[in-house]
């Protein structure tokens, strides 16, 4: 509790000192073709109106049973919306469209290799893909409604291809990010009980063709460890028809995707009439203790807000090209290259590898040439484009009328470049503020009513009422002082539960502010996002960055836990303390900090056999920027680990006094090691 509250001080005091910037106004030629243009939205999604606004989004989609009521709360404050109707997400993306738009293009997949073809999948085709595949699991992998199924696949069309055919089946999909290691994949087989593991055999990075089969055999082998058996391993092929990878098949549990579906050419497959609360994914993030949480999203809330957030905030219509550059592995991708997009009947891209592979105009000519208008994008990817190739946008023949920015704060700088140098000054930005649990936006201005202001997200989306708590519960009604935002009401697109785990759910997201956990009531039940955040005059939320121990990179979330638990299977480590520091283009890296065991001498060896032990769990994405072998962490009299003081040095900042610690001539020893 003490370190939390230093560190908000810290917070409130940059957020005061933070300047306010300018707005931006939507062009008249954007707000003359937007889907959302009556400011009377806001009093229709007013409190007053709730649950009962919410019916608006729902008639978004095609429903065979419409619901008994709109939102149930026995159960708080595990809500159940649009509680007893039913509808299926697979019939939503496609089959809805097939009667007008079967040819039109559902999914282009763009190879990382210049000189490969494009794919342009129609909708016609992604249905007889869908149910073919679907039709596969079910008969051939003896998959069925409620069972979960393990995705660990590189950005490619067979993705949305296999998680269609899963939620055509009512089978719960749980895809794991592509980059992440064969270790991470086997926890959330074990979380999941999942005994069948959808994979491919390679995917292109930076020009490189990487064995990822090989992964699917690590993850099988250590989740049997852990009891878990995956008795099917369907393997997609990067080039259908031939295997590139080295890895072996193993008979009997290995299986090609090209070869068994011809079994099942033709097959049709009647889609599964869900319950709207029934699960449609899994989606495991990282939180405070080690091991990562699976957020359980609806099927007819998630979609039905995932749908509207598509419509009204992304602005996107039937005949728009849309490129988000997310990975279908986070929830970004999911509700916002999957879900959403096909459920508008858009045409979706999806990019296989690096945006700046094999030069900086590549992402520049893949919009040019597909005439994509509009793009979604990272402020980690926004800074790295704009380093290597801030005139490279101007090149190309290109024009966007929206764009989005996700995932962190992006500092002003940067949403004006990104604003003038990709957008050409023509195209209105979203700075939308959300999360994994939160299934789609909470914050951002709605394009074609309210100004953009860089580095602000904006006021919350219609529907989303934020509120600033302060440590005690009150509100922070002070325009630019800090406290941890929630939101006052549920949504349908927040996540129900953490699989297996009701407990944790209620603690980590209701447990500080609720003051009567008996109530039905959902006025008692505040959510809790883990951001700090301020509120200016004007109603605009900025988000400051995680309350938890939780570091963003790239616009991804890590836990310190996670990354620190992966050090201590070194043998030769004792303590391990992960703090965040600055990085120009990934906003956060972590910087590691660790102790050896008595009798082991510190070197460069085992400073670099922790890092790819982390490399090893996590993924590279999680590699620490430094591993520092310090002779003791700095510990309060009660011993414990002083992140603060660690993360002043990783930083270059102002250690503050640290004359009460136990041993505080360390703090020297380690400014020194650090700072030089
Ligand atoms: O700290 C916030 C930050 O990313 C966290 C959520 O991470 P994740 O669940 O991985 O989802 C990322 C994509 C939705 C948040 O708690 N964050 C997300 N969007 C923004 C942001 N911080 C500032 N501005 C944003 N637009």
């Amino acid at each position: 509790m003490g370190d939390k509250k230093i560190q908000e001080t810290t917070e409130a005091q940059i957020a005061v000192h933070w300047q306010e910037e300018e707005y931006y106004y939507p062009s008249t030629k954007f707000i003359g073709q937007a889907n959302l243009t009556d400011p009377e939205v806001f009093d229709r999604f007013s409190l007053d109106n709730f649950p009962q606004c919410y019916v608006e989004f729902a008639e978004m989609l095609t429903w065979y049973k419409y619901w008994d009521e709109v939102l149930d709360t026995s159960d708080a404050p595990c809500w159940k919306w649009f509680k007893g109707g039913k509808l299926n997400a697979s019939y939503n993306c496609i089959d809805r469209h097939l009667k007008d738009n079967k040819n039109k293009t559902a999914i282009h997949f763009v190879p990382e290799l210049e000189e490969e073809r494009v794919d342009h999948i129609t909708y016609q085709e992604l249905y007889v893909r869908v149910n073919e595949f679907a039709a596969l699991l079910r008969d051939f992998a003896g998959l069925k409604r409620g069972d979960r199924v393990t995705i660990h696949m590189p950005m490619s069309a067979e993705l949305p291809i296999t998680m269609l055919a899963c939620a055509r089946l009512g089978v719960i999909h749980s895809v794991v990010f592509g980059g992440f290691s064969a270790s991470a994949c086997a926890d959330r087989i074990i979380d999941s009980n999942s005994r069948v593991l959808i994979s491919m055999d390679a995917y292109y990075r930076s020009g490189n063709l990487l064995n990822h089969k090989v992964n699917a055999d690590e993850a099988v082998e250590l989740a049997a460890k852990e009891g878990q058996v995956v008795d099917k391993v369907l393997v997609w092929q990067r080039y259908p028809g031939k295997y590139s990878s080295e890895t072996p098949m193993v008979d009997g549990r290995d299986y090609f995707v090209n070869e068994v579906v011809k079994d099942y050419y033709g097959s049709r497959i009647e889609p599964e009439q869900m319950l709207s609360e029934d699960p449609l994914f899994l989606m495991y993030t990282s939180g405070t203790t080690g091991k990562p949480k699976g957020c359980q999203h609806s099927t007819g809330g998630y979609l039905s807000y995932v749908t509207a957030m598509s419509k009204y905030i992304q602005d996107i219509h039937p005949e728009d090209v849309y490129w988000c550059m997310a990975d279908i592995g986070w929830i970004t991708g999911h509700s916002f290259i999957v879900y959403g997009p096909l459920a508008l009947c858009a045409s979706t891209v999806i990019y296989e590898g690096v945006p700046t592979y094999p030069d900086a105009g590549r992402s520049w000519r893949i919009a040019q040439e597909l005439d994509v208008n509009i793009f979604h994008t990272a402020p980690t990817a926004i800074r790295a484009l704009r380093k290597i190739g801030p005139d490279e946008p101007a090149k190309y023949e290109y024009h966007f009328k929206h764009m989005t920015t996700v995932g962190e704060p992006i500092e002003p700088e940067v949403w004006k470049w990104y604003e003038s140098a990709v957008g050409k000054g023509e195209a209105i930005i979203v700075d939308t503020w959300w999360q994994t649990e939160t299934g789609g936006f909470l914050c951002s201005t709605v394009p074609g009513i309210k100004p953009m202001k860089p580095g602000s997200a904006g006021p919350g989306v219609p529907g989303i009422h934020p509120i600033i708590l302060d440590d005690n519960g009150d509100e922070v009604t002070q325009p630019g002082i800090a406290g941890n935002i929630c939101i006052q009401n549920p949504w349908p697109g927040c996540f129900q539960t953490i699989w297996g785990d009701r407990d944790r759910f209620v603690d980590t997201y209701f447990g500080r502010y609720c003051k009567n956990p008996e109530s039905k009531d959902w006025r008692d039940w505040p959510y809790l996002a883990g951001d700090a955040a301020t509120k200016s005059a004007d109603g605009y939320y900025r988000i400051l960055g995680r309350i938890d121990d939780v570091i963003n990179v790239s616009g991804h979330r890590l836990g310190t836990k996670e990354i620190e638990s992966a050090s201590l299977v070194v043998e030769e480590v004792a303590e391990a303390a992960v703090v965040p520091v600055a990085h120009d283009i990934k906003g956060k890296e972590p910087d590691l900090y660790v102790s050896l065991k008595p009798g082991y001498e510190a070197s460069d060896e085992i400073a670099q056999k922790i890092s790819d032990a982390i490399c090893e769990q996590i993924g590279k994405i999680a590699k620490p920027r430094k591993v520092w072998l310090v002779p003791d962490m700095p510990k309060t009299r009660s011993g414990k680990i002083m992140r603060r003081v660690l993360g002043a040095i990783s930083n270059k900042g102002d250690v503050g006094n640290v004359m009460t610690l136990a041993n505080p001539e360390v703090v020297e020893t380690i400014r020194t090691m650090v700072q030089g």
